[in-house]
């Protein structure tokens, strides 16, 4: 997979060399490349925005070098595929583990981080003749700028391609994944030693019996996604009897 990042601060992707996203990066499965927005200024200051049309607070991110970065992101391709456009901005279509399971298929993705007001509208609308664009959010908060937001959504898409993850596994089990636990947050996870500061691990996760650990599992799940997501378990379907025990 291939992701392009344009930014006016390259320094911000520095943690993408960390972990196992790092060494994917290194032995080349993923190839991540961070362009500079102010490589295509050509004034003095580099200046990247100016106010906006109609008036109104802040500052807006000029178009010319928005195209020109655009265009020599797109003229480097590799044979015949065109990149996806994703643009972070707090107005964008809400980014989900769905969003992350579809991006992870994507061979070329190119990340566009505005700040301040944000991006000229016709970045968008001229990028869009020629590869898809999607504007995505991360969540119902302002943030300073698409920075973060990128590092959170090639982080999500990434530990999903096949072998970044140690263990395969790991994801399936995720709150978000899809399956029969899908739509239920994950619940308290432990690990050695049985008994810290007088605390001991519940006991059945310690029985060796997988049934009772799935069940357990199950009602912890059902118990956390009651506390702290009451509106996800309108999509849980298949609730047995035992469930709505749990939930009552
Ligand atoms: N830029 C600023 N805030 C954002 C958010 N919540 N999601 C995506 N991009 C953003």
């Amino acid at each position: 997979m291939r992701i392009d990042i344009v930014t006016i601060f390259p320094e911000y992707f520095a943690p993408l060399d960390l972990s196992l996203l790092g060494k994917a990066r290194a032995s080349g499965m993923v190839d991540i490349r961070v362009h500079d927005l102010r490589s295509w200024t050509y004034d003095r200051h580099n200046t990247v925005d100016d106010t906006p049309y109609g008036g109104g607070p802040g500052m807006v991110m000029k178009p010319e070098p928005w195209g020109q970065a655009l265009d020599t992101v797109l003229a480097d391709r590799q044979g015949e595929s065109v990149p996806r456009l994703v643009i972070p901005t707090p107005s964008g279509a809400p980014f989900t583990q769905r969003d992350a399971e579809r991006l992870t298929e994507e061979p070329w993705l190119v990340f566009a981080c505005g700040r301040y007001e944000g991006i000229d509208a016709r970045v968008a609308a001229e990028a869009a003749e020629s590869m898809p664009v999607e504007e995505l959010s991360v969540g119902d908060y302002v943030l300073a700028g698409g920075e973060a937001p990128t590092l959170v959504m090639v982080e999500a898409v990434t530990r999903l391609l096949p072998g970044l993850l140690g263990n395969a596994d790991s994801a399936v089990q995720d709150s978000f994944a899809r399956g029969e636990m899908s739509a239920l947050l994950e619940g308290p996870v432990y690990t050695k030693p049985s008994v810290w500061r007088e605390r001991e691990v519940p006991e059945v996760l310690l029985s060796g019996n997988h049934a009772a650990v799935d069940r357990w599992r199950r009602d912890e799940a059902l118990r956390r996604t009651a506390q702290n997501r009451p509106e996800l378990l309108a999509h849980v379907t298949g609730l047995d009897q035992r469930d709505r025990e749990v939930l009552a």
